[in-house]
């Protein structure tokens, strides 16, 4: 974790929030190449739950909710830790979290556990009484159950059918750590799917298993994912069953993602304490009946962390160790960066001509700095799956040179085929397509 904490600083993925006042306790700002990252999985996630599905529909809900939504949700009473303070150094624990008796920190005797509720307390408007008080969304669900009927009569989706959605959610969390696993300010992208009661066990099976799959055609190591289902201790209030996807992080397997049947319990607290029926006709049977939710929950940053863990690994190469992460080709920063092997204004230009048109298309990156392969190891280290090269040949052949990251295999073809080779690598097509007069060699062999 360390070495990924020390690179995602170094390269502007991630920073300590706040860094120049000390930073902020369990609070992360994603730099230029890790809100690239970001942004890359959460329109993956979209692509696969919403576009690429005709059961599927989006939204997109204000964090800040009616107050009574948090009565209704059972937040208000059951989203709490039992917490224990040290009596000697005042520092808080989880009691589920005490390795023993006493304090781990400085062996003081323990207060007796009391409940914390975990939600973000903050007034609307100017007076700060307690008729303003509101909360900063702990999960981002409840805007899709008290938006179900807007969506029901504006879109005639039938069941079964979801909704989709990618937002903050705020928990005061007792403990946090392990870089950006927990804390304290995170995103979710959470799926609310509602089913016909009955056919609810063979949803969440079908949700077990998309979600899973996602997280492996992404690039995730099978090996490293593993379903853990809760115990009954350990379900949530409203959650008749639930599973959790889990990856195997430098600190021990923990949670990715959560896949819960919260059975009618949310639609039917809603009903009750706004007084409207949120219930579902079926045109088919001419029944009435609260639909069942199957609801597959992820972090956003918790999937980021996953998919960087994945992707880092370290390779001897040409007499040194060679950083790569081998991210998967859709959540990659930068897609494809431009080098010209010298600044040599001819090259240069030719360089900056490739660089512009491959830039309407994804996210490149130009370096002229340093050696070649200097330049190579630093986009290996971001991520990038591909380099162009662009030499003194070219100017007379009007062909570049394209360098895979994990094979470090090159391939010389023409600048006009470079953007349709591109796209189809991208796409993740295994094999170059070598168009005439094209070329294939390994890094550090001459042509
Ligand atoms: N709506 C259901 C729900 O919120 P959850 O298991 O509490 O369920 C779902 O949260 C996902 O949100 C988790 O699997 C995790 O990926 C992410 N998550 C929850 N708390 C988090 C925190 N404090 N920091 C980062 N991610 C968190």
């Amino acid at each position: 974790m360390e070495k990924l904490v020390s690179l995602c600083r170094r390269r502007g993925f991630i920073f300590p929030s706040s860094e120049i006042y000390g930073g902020l306790s369990s609070c992360w700002d994603y730099g230029p190449l890790g809100v690239e990252l970001k942004q890359n999985v959460k329109q993956a996630w979209w692509r696969a739950v919403v576009q690429e599905r005709d059961d599927m529909v989006g939204l997109d809900a204000s964090i800040l909710m009616h107050p009574q939504t948090w009565e209704a949700s059972g937040h208000l009473k059951g989203f709490a830790d039992l917490l224990v303070e040290c009596k000697s150094c005042h520092l808080r624990w989880r009691k589920d979290e005490l390795p023993g008796d006493s304090c781990p920190s400085c062996g003081g005797e323990l207060t007796e556990p009391r409940l914390f509720n975990l939600m973000f307390k903050t007034f609307m408007g100017p007076v700060e009484d307690e008729a303003n008080v509101t909360y900063l969304r702990p999960e981002t669900a409840q805007g899709i159950f008290v938006n179900f009927q807007n969506v029901l009569n504006t879109t005639r989706k039938r069941l079964p059918f979801g909704i989709a959605q990618i937002g903050k959610a705020f928990r005061n969390e007792i403990t946090t750590g392990n870089f950006i696993f927990r804390t304290r300010e995170f995103e979710q992208m959470e799926i609310e799917y509602f089913v016909k009661p009955g056919t609810d066990k063979e949803w969440f099976d079908y949700w077990l298993e998309e979600r899973l799959n996602w997280y492996v055609k992404l690039g995730i190591k099978k090996d490293n994912l593993q379903l853990r289902q809760h115990t009954k201790e350990e379900l949530a209030h409203y959650a008749r069953e639930c599973y959790d996807i889990d990856y195997l992080f430098p600190m021990g397997w923990a949670e990715l993602e959560g896949i819960a049947n919260r059975g009618d319990f949310d639609l039917v607290q809603h009903a009750s304490f706004s007084g409207k029926s949120l219930d579902y006709f079926d045109e088919e049977t001419k029944e009435h009946f609260v639909p069942y939710i199957i609801e597959p929950s992820a972090g956003v940053d918790r999937s980021v962390l996953a998919f960087l863990c994945d992707a880092y690994d370290e390779e001897p190469a040409e007499g040194e160790i060679r950083v790569l992460l081998h991210l998967h080709p859709t959540l990659a920063p930068i897609k494809v960066a431009v080098l010209p092997l010298s600044r040599r204004e001819k090259l240069v230009t030719l360089a900056k001509q490739i660089y512009a048109d491959l830039r309407r298309h994804w996210m490149v990156q130009y370096d002229d700095a340093q050696s070649i392969g200097r330049r190579y190891r630093r986009q290996d280290e971001i991520g990038t799956p591909f380099c162009v090269t662009v030499d003194f040949q070219s100017l007379e052949d009007g062909q570049v040179t394209i360098r895979e990251r994990d094979s470090m295999n090159q391939i010389r073809l023409p600048i006009a085929e470079l953007k349709n080779t591109l796209d189809a690598k991208l796409k993740g097509e295994s094999l170059f397509v070598l168009p005439p007069g094209g070329k294939i060699w390994k890094e550090g062999e001459s042509v």
